[in-house]
């Protein structure tokens, strides 16, 4: 049945010729993303390869994806059963679960909590984008410190902590300092994850890797680990929730999660453990997504003397030197959208989703895929399209722009990074937020450098997300230091 199934796939999908055992996997290279756009090239947008023992279809360019995640939405909603999968949160994740009724009511939850926290009136919206301002201002203070004397310093670790203090603060009700030993400690071993949940990584094709003792195999036991310690400090949390639980009373998102799950007492087919998941769902996927947005913005700032002056300008004729910008100054800012618009564009950081299944037989482009393939979508190929770009290897924000110097929401609505359709980041609005106020706020405080004679590298490591390569800048402080009010 097996045999058949993958005959039919040979028959009907164009691709490359798969060698036994490997399959196309030594062809990938360091930069899968790259290697499929190009494959794109000679097979067309919708083409098959074979991983280890896993027939995978590739989506390329917007309008083959939009087809599939939009208007075949159920059918490419699935997740593949991948090892690495079920350790992801003792199995109750919704991220990492596959497409059912009872997934549907879990995303439900997820999404409804977020919004309370965040957007869901006046109040809340101010006291979410307080918070994040607290923590660029806090961050404002560490880099210059961090740059005393002319020094030079990596951002990446700060940034991290920053971005999951957001998270943490709005999960837990509690922040960290930067200098938290064990916090920084957890964060670190985190920021490994992406290496084996990201599309092309071997782990689940080719699971007789882990019969013998080989790279694959050590960093799947390190993916392993590093899940049970995550788990571990959320579920601790979410137990001293349990404990001190007031229903008049929702002190943060553990405790309306809870509420919800918990106190169902299963009738949504959701158990006490999905209190868990969710809650890792939340934290994992919030911090090391924002980080690296915001790792990318600095290393373009220091990058690009010409453009941070100019973003330099704007805000001292919009927001002056005696007070923080804020989302209410947006709207005047719009070369700032701009920038980070271009940096997701331009870096593509998280350049495949989260590999997907098909739920169903299904048929894209006149193709047929079957059902319970595993398919990859790659977002950067949408946003290096020469026919949508112009000159797409070219950094140039001001792309985003018109006449007006407003932003063009065409082009901002063509960026794929958040995915689209039953899958998309239900991060998306919190995230715009975050990295605005973050963006805005370093910017206005400070000009970043790189060492003299130095070029700053766009070299990145692969994974769910691409991370820059170790670089070092330094930050200086532009008039005076403010606080948040
Ligand atoms: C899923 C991007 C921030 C929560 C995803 C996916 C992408 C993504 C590409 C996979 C979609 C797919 O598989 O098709 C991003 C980017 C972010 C960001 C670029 C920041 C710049 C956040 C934040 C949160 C969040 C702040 C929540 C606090 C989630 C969740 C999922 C997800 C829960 C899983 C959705 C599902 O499987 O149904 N995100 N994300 N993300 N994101 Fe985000």
């Amino acid at each position: 049945c097996l045999w058949v199934r993958n005959l039919r796939l040979k028959r009907r999908l164009p691709g490359p010729f798969a060698w036994p055992v490997v399959g196309n996997a030594m062809q990938l290279g360091q930069m899968p993303h790259i290697t499929f756009a190009a494959l794109a090239k000679k097979y067309g947008n919708v083409y098959q390869i074979r991983l280890g023992c896993s027939d995978v279809v590739v989506l390329n360019g917007g309008r083959a994806i939009r087809e599939a995640l939009l208007r075949r939405g159920a059918e490419f909603a699935g997740r593949p059963n991948f090892v690495s999968f079920q350790a992801v949160s003792g199995g109750k994740s919704m991220t990492f679960n596959s497409y059912s009724k009872q997934w549907k009511i879990h995303r439900k939850i997820a999404q409804s909590t977020i919004r309370a926290f965040s957007s869901a009136n006046s109040q809340t919206k101010k006291a979410f984008e307080h918070q994040i301002a607290a923590e660029a201002t806090e961050l404002v203070e560490i880099f210059l410190k961090l740059s005393a004397h002319g020094q030079y310093f990596n951002p990446a670790h700060e940034l991290t902590v920053a971005a999951a203090n957001v998270i943490c603060a709005l999960c837990f009700g509690k922040r960290y300092g930067h200098e938290d030993v064990e916090f920084r400690a957890l964060l670190e071993k985190v920021d490994k994850f992406g290496e084996t949940v990201g599309a092309g990584s071997l782990v689940d094709v080719m699971p007789w890797l882990q019969t013998f003792p080989n790279p694959v195999r050590s960093m799947f036991k390190n993916f392993k680990d590093l899940n049970k310690e995550f788990f571990g400090f959320v579920q601790n949390k979410v137990e001293e929730h349990r404990e001190t639980f007031d229903p008049e009373v929702t002190r943060d998102m553990s405790d309306a999660i809870i509420g919800v799950i918990d106190k169902a007492g299963g009738d949504n087919g959701l158990t006490k453990g999905h209190a868990e998941g969710t809650v890792s769902d939340l934290i994992g996927a919030g911090l090391d997504t924002v980080s690296t947005a915001l790792h990318w913005i600095i290393l373009l700032l220091a990058k690009h003397p010409e453009k941070q002056s100019k973003l330099h300008e704007l805000l001292d004729k919009v927001v002056g030197p005696s007070r923080l910008p804020s989302v209410e100054d947006r709207s005047r800012l719009s070369y700032l959208d701009a920038f980070i618009y271009e940096t997701m564009r331009f870096t593509s950081f998280v350049p495949v989703t989260i590999p997907h299944s098909t739920t169903s037989d299904v048929t894209v482009e006149g193709l047929h895929i079957p059902k319970d393939t595993v398919v990859f979508i790659n977002q950067w190929s949408v946003n290096h399209d020469p026919l949508k770009w112009k000159d797409p290897h070219v950094f140039e924000p001001a792309r985003f722009l018109d006449e007006e110097g407003s932003l063009d929401k065409d082009l901002t609505n063509s960026v794929m990074i958040f995915s689209a359709g039953k899958r998309k980041c239900i991060g998306t609005q919190i995230a715009k937020v975050e990295i605005f106020i973050f963006f805005a706020i370093l910017l206005h405080q400070c000009r970043f450098e790189k060492c003299a004679g130095e070029d700053l590298s766009l070299n990145c490591s692969y994974g769910l997300t691409l991370k820059p390569l170790h670089y070092r800048i330094t930050a200086k402080l532009r008039g005076q230091l403010l606080k948040g009010d």
